[in-house]
């Protein structure tokens, strides 16, 4: 019987008979330099690793498809967006999904205390529309000049190379609104058990756009069917010290005996305007919507349901960026999305290269087959379509190539005016106000853990760091501050006689509007 196997080639197309040997003068003498079939091989493995991502390094992906309703609640979904993919029933959209921790590098233990990224690429119809989200629901700045410095503060000490809390806690102490998302991750939401029992979030508001032109300001949300489920430190703990992919290899597992994970798909509205009568803004991605208020809405269905073929070609090149949206989902003036959305495709074009949306994993599904005039660069993989005539890469011509496409019969168009400067909210109260109520809303060995967790954070830091955290979570929360002094033996009564932040307002004066301040 001859042997099915295809036989090794270079990447010429070079049959390779020994791929067990160098190329040597004798069997004891010098390698030669033309051994052509030896240098391709090695020289490619030098080239092996592209750069991790600066953030959410340590991921993991799965292929699935979503399902809309067609409904958002009980009215049509036309009502509010003309996005096929939701609006559309009986369609089966292909999604990518990855889920990955924040701070920690490619091969760090999934155990972390940390928010959950979860990254969902929706290939529609209509081309890619990604949801770059997490886990709780909400973020620490709601500024997006803001975020390097967040990041270096909690990522490793340049000087120790280790994650020190007072820098953690020196940031966070300087930027109350920064107090909620802390609650949420100190407390067991933090370490969530693996991936598919937690939830999802857009975070940032975007908004629903209709076939009328009419916007809604909208929030998304991902709700596991399996249920949510956290860890203490101490059962993190356990489960690191004997596995640091325990979350990637749940995944994996669930996924190939069939146990497939779904999410169901919900949105909040509110109209598009800046609603004065609530003491947050709702632009500010560092707060929630209540949702006695503004009700998640049930629109779709995701399921996962394959594993990659390969963790390089598509989980580590994905590629997810929030300015990738469909028509009738828009952005909104939420600075951190608008921030954002220049820097994911800024840095994947480092990080995978200029042309990373030729990838399989990251072009569109056939229906919405790209046709460009983009050319070149490095690793052009393909020219892509437009049009019979090879010559023209170019629009307009009146030879051939493309066109531009039909427009919306009616746009959406904001209306914007104002002074340009830099401005901070002046609708702060909430800072303190959602970050007491979540407090308040845990059960007893959620907050006990949380309180266990940043006293033994605070333990670390220098007493002015102490003193002002202290007095944060005690405006926050009177039982809160006064239990975090306790655990980390300090002064309460020293650190409430502080006075209020230099040029922030005081925790509780709940003022609508913002203030010019340049
Ligand atoms: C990844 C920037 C805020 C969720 C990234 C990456 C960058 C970045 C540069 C690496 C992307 C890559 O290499 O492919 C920023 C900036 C932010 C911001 C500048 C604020 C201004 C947020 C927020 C969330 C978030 C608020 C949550 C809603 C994610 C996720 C990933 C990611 C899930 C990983 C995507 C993947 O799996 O490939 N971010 N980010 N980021 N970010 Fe952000």
């Amino acid at each position: 019987m001859t042997d099915p196997r295809p036989i090794l080639t270079t990447r010429q197309g070079h049959p390779v008979y020994d791929n067990q040997s160098l190329r040597s003068v004798g069997e004891r003498g010098p390698a030669t330099l033309e051994n052509y079939q030896f240098i391709e091989k090695i020289t490619h493995f030098d080239r092996e690793r592209i750069p991790e991502r600066v953030v959410h390094a340590r991921g993991t992906g799965a292929h699935g498809y979503f399902e809309a309703y067609g409904k958002i609640g009980s009215e049509p979904a036309r009502n509010y967006t003309r996005a096929r993919v939701l609006t559309e029933t009986g369609v089966r959209t292909p999604v990518f999904v990855r889920f990955s921790t924040v701070i920690g590098g490619k091969d760090s233990p999934e155990t972390a205390r940390d928010p959950r990224g979860f990254a969902v690429k929706l290939k529609t119809v209509d081309g890619n529309w990604d949801l770059v989200g997490n886990n709780l629901k909400i973020f620490f700045i709601r500024d997006a000049i803001k975020f390097p410095d967040m990041i270096h503060a909690f990522k490793p000490d340049p000087v120790t190379n280790r994650q020190e809390p007072w820098r953690f806690y020196d940031f966070v102490s300087q930027s109350p609104e920064a107090l909620h998302m802390v609650t949420w991750v100190k407390s067991p939401w933090g370490i969530p058990a693996n991936y598919r029992e937690m939830e999802g979030a857009g975070v940032n508001t975007y908004k629903l756009v209709n076939d009328q032109g009419v916007a809604h300001l909208v929030k998304f949300h991902w709700q596991p069917k399996q249920g949510v489920r956290n860890l203490t430190s101490a059962q993190a703990a356990e489960i690191q010290a004997h596995d640091v992919g325990h979350a990637t290899k749940d995944l994996y597992e669930a996924i190939e005996r069939g146990d497939c994970p779904e999410w169901e798909f919900c949105v909040q509205i509110m109209s598009d305007d800046e609603h004065p009568e609530l003491d947050f803004d709702p632009l500010d991605d560092t707060k929630r919507w209540p949702e006695d208020r503004f009700p998640l809405l049930p629109v779709g269905r995701m399921v996962l349901d394959r594993n990659p073929d390969n963790v390089f070609a598509e989980t580590e090149q994905s590629a997810f960026g929030t300015g990738v949206l469909v028509d009738g989902i828009d952005f909104s003036d939420d600075k951190m999305l608008q921030g954002r959305t220049l820097s994911y495709s800024d840095t994947q074009r480092y990080r995978v290269g200029p042309n990373y949306l030729q990838l399989p994993i990251n072009a569109p599904q056939p229906a919405a087959r790209a046709h460009t005039n983009q050319r070149d660069g490095q690793m052009a993989y393909q020219v892509d379509p437009a049009g019979s005539n090879k010559h023209v890469n170019y629009e307009p011509s009146s030879v051939a190539g493309v066109r531009e496409a039909p427009r919306p019969a009616k746009e959406y168009h904001q209306w914007v005016e104002g002074h340009l400067g830099r401005y901070q909210t002046t609708r702060t109260s909430s800072d303190y106000r959602q970050a007491g109520e979540r407090y308040r809303s845990f059960e007893d060995w959620e907050r006990d853990d949380l309180v266990a967790n940043i006293g033994g954070d605070l333990k670390q830091c220098p007493e002015t760091i102490q003193l002002r955290m202290v007095w944060h979570l005690w405006h926050c929360d009177e039982d809160y501050g006064r239990r975090v002094a306790q655990t980390a033996g300090i002064d309460l009564e020293r650190a409430k006689a502080l006075p209020p932040l230099p040029g922030r307002a005081a925790p509780h004066a709940a003022l609508p509007g913002t203030t010019y301040t340049e």
